[in-house]
């Protein structure tokens, strides 16, 4: 039997994919096991989401820019990362860019969920850019992280149809429904071949 694969998971905000990644792990559809949550938010759902499942969550002070962690704050998650013995790092609603000192220590090893069918609306509120460019349909997408923007290589998609009469709110619904399916999928294929 392969040893779990270890996650770490980043957040900044309610959380609903890491709760989907968790059920999944308690469920046993998902060998793997969150050794950190981790936040950029003190408040962050993510975080109390995590403590109501008695896993560690660290809220983790970002520092003075608005779009990245400081270089000392990205050092210190690395650190963190490292010592809860993470192996694989899962972004999970994590709004800041991913710079080196993270992507160094984790070559490969850090993959992200979006919420449309990239290369098609990267960046914020892409179910709200998909709907302003009437597309018919759109999706979610897991995905390494490199230095852009959601350009990194393409692991899995889910389309949703986009529906007439349907609002930012609705859309979005439908498209974190396809998002708590897709995570963890995808990480249990990552599992079975680690
Ligand atoms: C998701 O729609 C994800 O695609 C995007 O941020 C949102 C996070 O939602 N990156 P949640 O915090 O997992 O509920």
């Amino acid at each position: 039997m392969r040893s779990p694969l270890r996650l770490g998971i980043l957040g900044s905000g309610k959380g609903s994919n890491f709760r989907a990644i968790a059920d999944a792990i308690t469920a046993g559809a998902l060998h793997a096991e969150v050794r950190v949550v981790v936040s950029d938010v003190a408040d962050a759902g993510i975080l109390a989401a995590a403590r109501e499942r008695g896993l560690r969550a660290e809220y983790l002070a970002p520092g003075r820019f608005r779009t990245k962690l400081d270089p000392e704050a990205e050092e210190r998650l690395v650190a963190l990362l490292r010592d809860a013995g993470v192996e694989w790092v899962a972004l999970a609603g994590y709004m800041r860019m991913v710079k080196a000192p993270l992507l160094d220590a984790f070559p490969r090893r850090i993959i992200n969920i979006h919420p449309s069918l990239l290369p098609k609306f990267p960046g914020v509120e892409a179910w709200k850019q998909a709907l302003a460019a009437g597309a018919a349909e759109t999706g979610c997408t897991v995905h390494y992280v490199d230095s852009g923007m959601d350009t990194g290589e393409i692991i899995a998609q889910s389309a949703v149809p986009v529906l007439p009469g349907d609002s930012p709110e609705t859309l979005h619904a439908r498209i974190q429904q396809a998002e708590h399916a897709l995570y963890p999928s995808v990480l249990r294929i990552l599992a079975s071949v680690e």
